[in-house]
């Protein structure tokens, strides 16, 4: 079972030290999980350490705190088992081994003190079960009991014990080997898909905070479409994201098709994915469409339309985000922004490019308007090469305008030159709906061009209005 030595992974002096408390404590130590699989993936050094120790976890913790200079406070988990603790960049867990059985309703195991052995029986896969030895007398030694480093080299996700099992003890690992597939660029042993497959409803029972986590990581990946087709064949996209499901599949009514807005939208994302890391685009990205299955309709004269889709999408982003317990905040309201204006700038480049239009885009997107064009430019995905540099060209053309009508007119962050004030004071007004009618006309008149974004065409537009208002200075 032992294996080569891995002795320079622990150029870290905390492993030392680890390795010191657990003689000094009588107890055997290993470094297991993701520290171990990113090292031997060459994929840096994990900041995130995982000990399990054959005795207390709690009490090894304490007993490294104690030796470590800058005393660091342990934060003990009773009810697991665990402890935690932060030193300089680096954050140590410490476990107990264990056998662990767990209840068919929650996953909140009956814990029992278990060999280093059984402990790497409950974990998630075999390339998570790889532990490195803390022992003087075998100090960097590999224990990989199922072939873990083979499936490192082989990049296989497979479970230590029957994959039913494994899932079942916690559904949550049905996503992190979708996720794991995603991020590895593994792929998932058959078995083991099957089981995910026959296991797929019992996710409902995983929190929606741990279940966005890994929709999270397998966003961030460098090709998300790989774990959005897994979790959509296994059955579980439809049990945590059904309105993506709706986008699937092609309605072919006299002769006349639309495409399967699904399979586009993966293909969206991973476009965008190409140009940025940001989470909330990528979201946006992936929820760009999902207004278009409650849309749809047919017409005899005009085919397949999807009218209001950006709205009716945009509204669904909350109830998403809601239903899936993330923050409403302004992540939130950006996704809907994005979802709204998602089409603007493509009906812009099919059109003349007019400055009014441009400004009003400008003025509406504000600081995301870079942004939106970046999905913009994701959203082609047409598989016809003239076609696709005819669109990128033209929103090559509106990226030009947009930089030319903000350089002349400032519209990005517009602040009305005009304040409410000035109007109450100069027509002698109390609050009332005139004020909001004048300001509201001399945006749409900055935006359609008609006078220029400063005070003094402002100025000589507010008495203008206000006297076809009846107002009087
Ligand atoms: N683990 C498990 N089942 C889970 C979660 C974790 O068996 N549902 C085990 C695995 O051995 C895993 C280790 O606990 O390697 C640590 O888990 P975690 O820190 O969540 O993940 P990592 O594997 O370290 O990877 P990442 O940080 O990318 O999530």
């Amino acid at each position: 079972m032992t294996q080569k030595n891995y002795r320079h992974a622990l150029n870290n002096p905390i492993f030392e030290i680890i390795s010191k408390a657990s003689d000094e404590l009588g107890q055997d130590s290993y470094i297991i999980g993701g520290y171990v699989r990113d090292f031997l993936l060459e994929r840096g050094a994990t900041k995130d350490i995982d000990i399990v120790t054959v005795g207390n976890g709690i009490e090894l913790a304490k007993k490294v705190a104690n030796l470590l200079p800058d005393k660091p406070k342990v934060q003990v988990f009773k009810t697991y088992g665990t402890a935690m603790l932060r030193h300089e960049d680096i954050e140590l867990e410490f476990v107990g081994a264990r056998k662990e059985s767990y209840s068919e309703e929650s996953r909140n195991p009956a814990v029992k003190e278990g060999t280093l052995h059984d402990d790497q029986n409950r974990r998630d896969f075999t390339i998570n079960a790889l532990a490195l030895s803390l022992q003087h007398e075998t100090y960097g030694e590999l224990l990989d009991p199922f072939s873990g480093i083979k499936d490192l080299e082989n990049k296989l996700i497979r479970t230590p014990l029957d994959p039913d099992i494994t899932y079942s003890d916690d559904p949550l690992r049905m996503l992190r080997a979708i996720r794991f597939t995603t991020q590895l660029n593994f792929t998932i042993e058959e078995k083991s898909l099957k089981a995910i497959t026959r296991n797929a409803k019992r996710i409902d029972i995983i929190t929606k905070e741990r279940i966005v986590d890994e929709l999270h990581k397998i966003l961030l990946a460098d090709r998300p479409s790989v774990g959005f087709r897994l979790l959509e064949e296994t059955g579980l996209l439809v049990r945590i994201l059904p309105e993506l499901i709706a986008l699937k599949g092609v309605e072919e009514v006299e002769g006349q098709k639309h495409k399967d807005n699904f399979y586009h939208t993966l293909q969206v994302v991973d476009n965008i994915s190409k140009n940025t890391d940001d989470l909330w685009l990528r979201w946006s990205a992936l929820l760009h469409d999902i207004g278009k299955a409650p849309t749809k309709k047919f017409h005899k004269k005009i085919g397949w339309t999807f009218h209001g889709h950006e709205f009716v999408g945009s509204k669904m982003v909350y109830k998403i985000f809601k239903r899936l317990r993330m923050p409403l905040n302004n992540k939130m309201k950006y996704v809907q922004k994005m979802v709204l204006l998602s089409s603007r700038p493509v009906i812009l480049a099919e059109e003349e490019v007019t400055d009014s239009a441009v400004r009003r885009l400008i003025f509406d997107a504000g600081d995301d308007i870079d942004d939106l064009m970046t999905h913009c430019e994701a959203d082609i995905t047409t598989k016809n090469p003239r076609k696709q540099q005819q669109y990128l060209n033209n929103f090559k053309r509106v990226r030009q305008k947009i930089k030319e009508v903000e350089e002349r007119d400032r519209i990005r962050n517009f602040q009305p030159p005009i304040s409410g004030e000035l109007i109450m004071e100069t027509f002698n007004l109390k609050p009332c709906r005139e004020i909001g009618q004048i300001k509201e006309a001399i945006k749409n008149a900055i935006l359609e061009g008609e006078i220029g974004n400063n005070y003094d065409e402002a100025y000589a537009y507010m008495l203008q209005k206000a006297e076809k208002l009846g107002l009087k200075k």
